[in-house]
């Protein structure tokens, strides 16, 4: 059995950089057209320049293969409209990170202050650059995504022609919301949508599996598949695929983020198969992205076929997710 994918996109990626970008790049650019890609570098993407320069080792590393990086900034308080209106060709998004909620995010905004950076969220709504938004606040970890909706719903009523991405949502209140009001959309994690807290931290500590957003409930879990597996209009896949060295995660202090680009579309289309959904893949994983971003990818067809392989342990130091396990559908190279 195969099946045809046209421009698949994974509109959230952590590509790093150095080593780790030339050894990993491959896994997303062979079974992508395009990837959003995150700006949570050290130093972080700020400027024009050292998002251009990104962008040229991201091609490097990729090679051959048709790839498109659609590159981020990395939201800071004191962006001016005459810096957008410079940016704008060269991005496809701003990702903002409340200061230190989550892996490189040092730099990230205090305070979200909706009056103080209105000038901000303005410029942006009118030069069409949407804003992708890691939402969570520093309170109780179950709890600061829940917690956050208190500033999409702000953001969404306060500027209301401007594009927002709720990034990689993890509970019920978050797929509550983004039908509620027409300019926020989301990005659905792959992870997301098969774990729980109790695959993380209910039996032996698993630290691959740990990742911010950390996992939630079963009902958050089942509210994700909904949208998704129906391929909803506001929501498009973003694997948030976050390598990190395996001595980064079997130690005490392990860094949050889960490693899945090289699984992502073979489990995707083991999950849709599962629940009858194959015909709606294409559209949560390519089309709506398409549409939210207003983008037109580069032609690549992916043929995906039910094929059991099994999954390397690591690759370059970094463990996957399902390492070492077999996996039913794999995609034709
Ligand atoms: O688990 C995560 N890892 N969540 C994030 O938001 C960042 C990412 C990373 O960069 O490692
Ligand atoms: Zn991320």
């Amino acid at each position: 059995m195969q099946f045809v994918l046209n421009s698949p996109l994974d509109m959230h990626l952590h590509l790093r950089d150095g080593e780790m970008l030339k050894n990993i790049a491959k896994f997303s650019a062979k079974e992508f057209a395009g990837s959003l890609i995150m700006p949570n570098l050290v130093p972080p993407v700020t400027n024009i320049n050292s998002l251009l320069s990104y962008k040229k080792r991201i091609l490097e590393a990729v090679g051959d293969e048709k790839f498109t990086p659609y590159m981020s900034l990395f939201f800071k308080s004191n962006y001016t409209a005459d810096f957008l209106e410079n940016a704008k060709s060269h991005i496809t998004a701003i990702k903002l990170y409340p200061n230190g909620v989550t892996t490189n995010s040092e730099g990230g905004v205090e305070q979200i202050d909706i009056k103080k950076l209105s000038p901000i969220f303005e410029a942006m709504s009118e030069l069409d650059i949407p804003l992708c938004v890691h939402g969570e606040t520093n309170g109780f970890v179950m709890d600061r995504e829940k917690e956050f909706c208190a500033v999409y719903k702000q953001l969404a009523v306060a500027f209301p022609k401007l594009t927002i991405i709720m990034e990689h949502i993890t509970t019920r209140e978050s797929a509550e919301i983004l039908k509620r009001y027409e300019n926020l959309y989301a990005t659905i994690t792959l992870h997301h949508l098969l774990i729980t807290l109790d695959d993380v931290a209910g039996g032996l500590l698993n630290p691959h599996l740990f990742c911010k957003p950390i996992a939630k409930r079963h009902e958050d879990k089942e509210a994700l598949l909904e949208l998704a597996l129906n391929a909803d209009k506001k929501v498009m896949f973003g694997s948030d695929s976050a390598p990190h060295p395996v001595s980064k995660k079997e130690c005490c202090g392990c860094a949050a983020g889960i490693f899945s680009a090289p699984i992502a579309l073979s489990v995707l289309a083991e999950l849709f198969d599962k629940h009858n959904k194959l015909t709606n893949l294409q559209t949560f994983v390519s089309n709506n992205a398409r549409d939210i971003y207003k983008l037109i990818p580069i032609e690549k067809k992916i043929i995906l076929e039910k094929k059991e392989w099994k999954v390397p342990e690591n690759f370059y130091g970094v463990v996957p997710m399902f390492a070492g396990q077999s996996l039913k559908w794999r995609v034709k190279s």
